[in-house]
């Protein structure tokens, strides 16, 4: 039985996604953990109503970045977890701590990487004029928002779209490529060949969001 810890700021809806998944899919793995970088975050009541261990280590009592890392990973290695997951996880991270979990910590982050780094990936899409979109779950390295890829969903974008309606719909496909790419991690599938993530079996590490043939073009 694999452990994953999930790391959360806010709404948690990817964690919600991944504890979901995990329990109906049967899994050999277990949500052990949801842990906060802010306590008013939402997703916190879901954890706990499913049973979930919560813990909070609040970024804003810590002066430097390396001392909220060192908290946060004590928190984290008392479930011994084999994977770290970040679910809307909004801190940048050490490159110390990124070390402690290299291999085993997974970040979502919603956009085709390596466009898009950063904060207001939708409002970047839209002002690049992209005409495909989505979002990509990837191994976590020092370097923020890149690291080996396992999974990208690709989504057109609309005439009509704006930041609202597209961050919707990528976020409906970052609820089937973030568990997807979790229950291959606990099932021993992936492996990394330099920069690739591998996939064994293989099957698509890609996925193109239904959407209706038509609509808003
Ligand atoms: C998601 O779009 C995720 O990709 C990004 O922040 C959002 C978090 O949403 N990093 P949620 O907390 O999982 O609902």
């Amino acid at each position: 039985m694999k452990k994953i810890v999930i790391l959360i700021s806010g709404r948690g809806s990817n964690m919600e996604a991944v504890v979901r998944a995990c329990a109906t899919e049967g899994w050999p793995a277990q949500v052990v953990a949801v842990i906060a970088n802010r306590p008013e975050a939402t997703g916190l009541a879901f954890a706990a109503a499913h049973g979930i261990a919560t813990a909070v280590v609040d970024h804003r009592q810590f002066d430097q970045r390396e001392a909220f890392d060192a908290a946060l990973a004590e928190a984290i290695d008392r479930f011994a977890p084999d994977l770290v997951v970040l679910a809307g996880f909004m801190r940048v991270l050490t490159a110390g701590f990124v070390g402690h979990y290299a291999g085993r910590m997974l970040n979502i982050h919603p956009s085709l990487l390596p466009s898009f780094a950063g904060l207001k990936t939708h409002q970047q899409a839209l002002d690049a004029g992209v005409r495909l979109h989505g979002a990509s779950v990837h191994f976590v390295t020092a370097q923020l928002d890149h690291g080996p890829i396992v999974i990208q969903a690709a989504l057109p974008v609309l005439a009509s779209d704006d930041v609202t309606t597209l961050a919707a719909r990528v976020l409906a496909a970052e609820h089937i490529i973030y568990p997807r790419a979790v229950r291959w991690f606990v099932e021993g599938r992936l492996a990394l060949d330099g920069l690739t993530v591998v996939l064994t079996p293989p099957e698509p590490q890609w996925l193109f969001a239904d959407y209706t043939a038509g609509e808003g073009v």
